[in-house]
């Protein structure tokens, strides 16, 4: 008897929460299979996604992700739309889905969006027939951030099954934790979360009941196999949860004197923006043990695997 062929099951890409353990290593296994694609010397370029039309639509700001969805369309050979949030109808008064709707008419196969209202993308995938990428909305879930940073953790440690990483810092306003609690805890990961008790909302415990939560980032340094530092988000508020930027510096900055008594391989990581002298030292972001821009890296194939399994979901491993 033959195993039948994995499908990936999946329309859009609206979080990590509808995902299955399945789903994730085939989207992982699959932008391996692109890395080779863009390690090439010459031309890093497969036809994989020819005649297709993908949409950015980015409602909020953004550098890495939106630059690192445009070089993943790129090397697919998309035909790509870039949608301009602040010169478009939208800022005359359109409706969300008045503009969807006359994106629609273009038939677009693609639409990857990043918007700041959680939910948006799910309203946008009931109206829609494209393909729904989520970028980022509002405080709920970055997917693809979650991914590539798993793509990068299982680069270095072989696995994800068993690492104990802890996500430091401004928890409360953050999606890139949302979306990695989803993930690394149906991967088998063990996580902790630590901050200050005003960022850290425990209510988290009720959706991820195995997760640790810590005020003490001392206290869990040692045991860590990754240390995940989150930015904190000031244009969202978050000054007003802390008494004062001295004070988080010294309960929560990652510096030299921290990683000095964390495990000799510990994998420093930040989603990006930085906001360096604040939750991360500059010797730390530079430092031996920060994999970065590794995770930029990693973040073009693995959008290149979200991008093409959804649009073939039988997934040929892609030469
Ligand atoms: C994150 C985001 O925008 O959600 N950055 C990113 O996508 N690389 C994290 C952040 O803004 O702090």
């Amino acid at each position: 008897m033959t195993t039948p062929r994995y499908c990936f099951p999946h329309k859009h890409l609206l979080g990590i929460e509808p995902l299955s353990p399945q789903d994730i290593t085939a989207l992982l296994d699959q932008a391996e299979a692109f890395e080779e694609v863009c390690e090439r010397p010459d031309i890093k370029i497969v036809p994989a996604l020819r005649k297709r039309m993908v949409v950015n639509l980015f409602f909020e700001n953004s550098t890495r992700t939106r630059n690192s969805f445009e070089i993943a369309e790129k090397r697919l050979s998309a035909e790509i739309i870039n949608f301009d949030a602040d010169t478009s109808s939208l800022s005359k008064g359109e409706t969300l889905i008045d503009t969807a709707l006359n994106l629609e008419a273009m038939h677009p196969d693609l639409i990857v969006m990043r918007h700041s209202a959680p939910g948006a993308h799910a309203l946008l995938a009931r109206h829609m027939k494209a393909s729904i990428i989520n970028a980022g909305d509002g405080a709920h879930e970055h997917p693809t951030q979650a991914l590539l940073d798993a793509y990068t953790l299982r680069q270095r440690f072989g696995r994800l099954e068993g690492l104990k990483i802890a996500i430091v810092g401004d928890i409360r306003h953050s999606r890139v934790v949302r979306s990695n609690l989803w993930l690394l805890t149906k991967m088998g990961a063990k996580v902790t979360l630590v901050g200050p008790p005003t960022l850290l909302p425990t209510e988290l415990k009720d959706t991820w009941p195995m997760v640790d939560i810590s005020y003490d980032l001392d206290a869990v340094i040692p045991d860590m196999d990754a240390i995940m530092m989150l930015r904190a988000q000031f244009e969202r508020g978050t000054g007003q949860f802390i008494p004062g930027q001295g004070e988080y510096i010294r309960y929560y900055q990652i510096n030299a004197d921290r990683i000095k008594r964390a495990k000799k391989d510990v994998a420093i990581m930040h989603p990006g923006p930085m906001n360096r002298g604040f939750e991360i030292t500059s010797e730390v972001a530079d430092g031996p043990n920060n994999v970065i821009l590794e995770q930029v890296t990693n973040g073009v194939p693995v959008r290149m695997a979200v991008l093409y399994l959804l649009s073939n979901p039988h997934g040929e491993q892609v030469p």
